[in-house]
């Protein structure tokens, strides 16, 4: 009976062992540590503004050098149109999919948008949802768009004051953004304009889609009756919102309002991201998420 008993505690005990190992084999194997930085911006069809993101690859390469780096591109109108050209882009969840896939195991995320608006969010809540996968990454994180702090966005006023050719003392400046209904990110933009007033009374910010908007705008710049107003978007890239709904000719355009107004117009088509210093602003933030892998 005694040694009956010893077997079957012998068995039980061997049994665990087992699974035990099993469960160490299947999920405690550890892979050899694969680091990749994967770049999110909502995307282009564009070659000028393609030509902004290949220059942000660069920059990326220059201050990461070894790391891999991949894109994606979150506006799906966007990746269809590219589609269509034979360009295959991916959405951050389809580049995350393969990464997963080709074996990386610690990724860090820039988000190039810049406002941490709706579709920041959205990055976030599915990265998150990435990094519980099980045997999925060890680490994942995101770092912060573009105006994240004061200082960011000193850093970002004061390089776009610094490059507008041309402009006159009495001139005044008018940054497009592009705003948010939805979402309190769209306070950035009153505090962006805040920043701006207290470096040049003379500018100012607003938006096509949030708050201030230009009729909040016109107003003050009749008050101050500058010669010129320059415009010029706060936006990455000058796409379509700044081509059209800023410089266009149509009607409603920001620099239609203002020439019927009286101002004279000068548009100034280059968007944040051409500018090197902006964009390390952008990798200071994604340098303190590399530096937590
Ligand atoms: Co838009």
């Amino acid at each position: 009976m005694k040694s009956n008993k010893a077997l079957i505690s012998l068995v039980v005990i061997l049994s665990l062992l087992v699974c035990a190992w099993n469960a160490f084999a299947a999920h405690g194997e550890k892979k050899p540590e694969k680091k990749v930085i994967l770049l999110v911006a909502f995307g282009t069809s564009d070659p000028d503004a393609q030509k902004v993101f290949d220059r942000i690859d660069e920059q990326t390469k220059k201050v990461f050098a070894g790391m891999d780096i991949r894109w994606a591109f979150t506006s799906k109108i966007i990746r269809a149109k590219l589609a269509k050209e034979g360009k295959m882009l991916d959405s951050p969840e389809v580049a995350l999919a393969k990464m997963m896939g080709d074996g990386y195991t610690h990724v860090a995320v820039l988000s190039l948008h810049t406002i941490p608006g709706e579709e920041f969010h959205e990055l976030v809540q599915n990265v998150h949802l990435f990094g519980q996968m099980a045997d999925g990454f060890e680490k994942i994180l995101v770092a912060r768009p573009l105006l994240s702090s004061h200082s960011d966005m000193e850093t970002v006023a004061k390089t776009l004051l610094k490059n507008i050719p041309g402009r006159k003392a009495g001139d005044a400046v008018l940054f497009m953004g592009h705003g948010t209904e939805h979402h309190p990110a769209d306070a950035i933009y009153l505090a962006m304009n805040q920043v701006f007033q207290e470096l040049d009374p003379l500018v100012f910010v607003g938006t096509v889609e949030g708050k201030p908007t230009i009729e909040d705008i016109l107003p003050k710049l009749k008050n101050l009756k500058p010669k010129t107003v320059y415009l010029m978007p706060m936006m990455s890239v000058a796409g379509d919102h700044a081509k059209n709904d800023m410089a266009g000719d149509e009607e409603d355009s920001w620099k239609s309002v203002l020439t019927k107004n009286g101002f004279k117009c000068e548009a100034i088509l280059k968007g944040t991201a051409e500018f090197a210093e902006i964009v390390d602003v952008w990798l200071e933030h994604l340098k303190t998420v590399v530096s937590h892998l």
